[in-house]
């Protein structure tokens, strides 16, 4: 029989605890598809007297997480602790340069060092995987290396952050206010006490730069995602993008373009934008409610794909944390984005002005005449053309001004919102979200 498995797991918190508890569980299955035993062997976190609703008896416990990388009895180290840097990023290293395997849930820290891990990672012949840390339970990770990996994937995007998408679906089942609904989420344990990560769109630019690399065999490239949140999502607007046959829905979304210049040589455009997008009501992600997750890649012989299910939570995220082990226990090392990192093609932020597509603009303006012919004005003169206009009074208060744009460059939006800005007519700035292309 061939030798067992050993882990070294830090962190015993949601994914951690549920890791001892899958591989507990499931333990003669893990085996059998393993082909042999994974065992844990020993555990770290800050409170050792913790009631984590599972026996550490069994495993040897360390104090400081990183000297686990140090330990004789242990083959691959798992880290469920979180932050992009600090002891997650010691440790990670650590464990690379004792030659051991690595598999982290953690994307803030993949998605500012995993160029830099996953060359230390190839050079020591050790692997470093992910999975847990784009979406959670979804295998998308490996539905992108192994089941597409025939494919030039042309497009890729989804829902990436289930606590924007539990507020966002919400609002919409309920007609309740951003603010209402963040702080239900808050008490529900949903959404965090600071939510800036995830409402501001942080956490899902984290995920979308990993997906990315990993569809387009790029370099990861986190600081060039364009990254804006749904805190100025109103009511009135979800109510407004349903009677035009959408719903809001906060999603990444990736492709690469080509060079615009010959100067650019190897480079690769790549555009990443995190935004609230209108998505058409027959599009499959309109229908992805709650805190699901949901991935659409497009490849060039496959069409378009999906894959879908919870991207948090104990098991689900547990789940993808043990297929990397077994992958591991397989022999299955590869290189973590896919490519070995020097074979990744450079890049640089595509430019966004040349887009074409619908826009969605609402504007909050002050009740008096002469304003719809202000906003008229600016979108003629920037070369905007409305399809549909929906003005809306609340009493004394400003009105909301909602338009869709026919098919147009995004240039010209962004100058009709320059022209517009500083105007004594508006309340606040436009807000401006795109309109998903089928
Ligand atoms: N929760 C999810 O559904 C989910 C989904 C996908 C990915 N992830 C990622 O998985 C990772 C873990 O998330 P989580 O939700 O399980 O977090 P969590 O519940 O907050 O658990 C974090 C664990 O790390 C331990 N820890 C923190 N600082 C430490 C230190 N300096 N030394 C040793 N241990 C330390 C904590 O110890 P104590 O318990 O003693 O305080 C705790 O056990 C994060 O990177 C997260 O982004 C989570």
């Amino acid at each position: 029989m061939t030798e067992p498995l050993r882990i070294a797991l830090a962190g015993l918190g949601t994914v951690g605890a549920g890791v001892i508890r899958l591989i507990e569980t499931n333990a003669d299955l893990l085996t059998r598809r393993a082909g042999r035993e994974i065992r844990i062997t020993a555990v770290s976190a800050r409170d050792r007297g913790k009631d984590r609703g599972v026996d550490l008896s069994p495993y040897a416990w360390e104090d400081d997480m990183t000297a686990m990388a140090a330990r004789d009895d242990v083959d691959v180290v798992v880290e469920l602790v979180g932050g992009s840097d600090g002891p997650a990023l010691t440790l990670a290293r650590r464990a690379v340069a004792q030659g051991k395997s690595f598999v982290t849930a953690n994307k803030a820290m993949v998605a500012h060092h995993g160029l830099a891990l996953a060359r230390e990672a190839e050079a020591a012949g050790v692997a470093m995987k992910f999975e847990a840390a784009v979406a959670g339970g979804i295998p998308v990770i490996k539905g992108l290396r192994e089941g597409a990996a025939a494919n030039a994937i042309e497009r890729v995007y989804g829902i990436l952050n289930g606590t924007c998408n539990y507020i966002l679906s919400t609002m919409e089942d309920t007609g309740a206010d951003f603010a209402d609904v963040l702080a239900e989420a808050q008490a529900m344990g949903y959404a965090e006490a600071d939510p800036s990560f995830d409402i501001d769109g942080i956490d899902a630019g984290h995920k979308l730069s990993i997906m990315a690399s990993i569809a387009f065999g790029t370099e990861l490239d986190f600081a060039n995602v364009g990254a804006d949140g749904i805190r100025r999502i109103l009511s009135a607007d979800i109510a407004q993008a349903d009677a035009l046959g959408y719903v809001i829905r906060l999603l990444g979304m990736a492709n690469v373009e080509p060079a615009t210049d010959a100067a650019d040589g190897d480079t690769v455009r790549l555009f990443q934008r995190v935004h609230p997008f209108l998505v058409p009501k027959d599009h499959p992600l309109a229908h992805v409610d709650g805190a699901t997750n949901a991935v659409v890649a497009e490849g060039n012989f496959s069409g378009r794909l999906l894959f879908q299910g919870a991207g948090a939570g104990d098991g689900p995220t547990a789940s993808a944390v043990v297929a990397d082990i077994i992958d591991i226990a397989r022999g299955e090392i590869g290189a973590p984005f896919s490519i070995p990192v020097s074979e990744l093609n450079p890049t640089a932020p595509a430019q966004t002005g040349h887009r074409t597509g619908k826009a969605y603009l609402r504007f909050q303006v002050v009740d008096k005449p002469g304003v719809l012919a202000e906003l008229a004005a600016a979108m003629r003169d920037a070369g905007v053309s409305i399809e549909s206009l929906i003005q809306k009074g609340a009493g004394d208060g400003p009105v909301l001004v909602a338009m869709v744009t026919h098919e147009g460059e995004e240039a010209c939006v962004d100058k009709a919102v320059e022209l517009l800005s500083g105007s004594p007519s508006l309340v606040e700035a436009p807000l401006v979200m795109h309109i998903l292309k089928q």
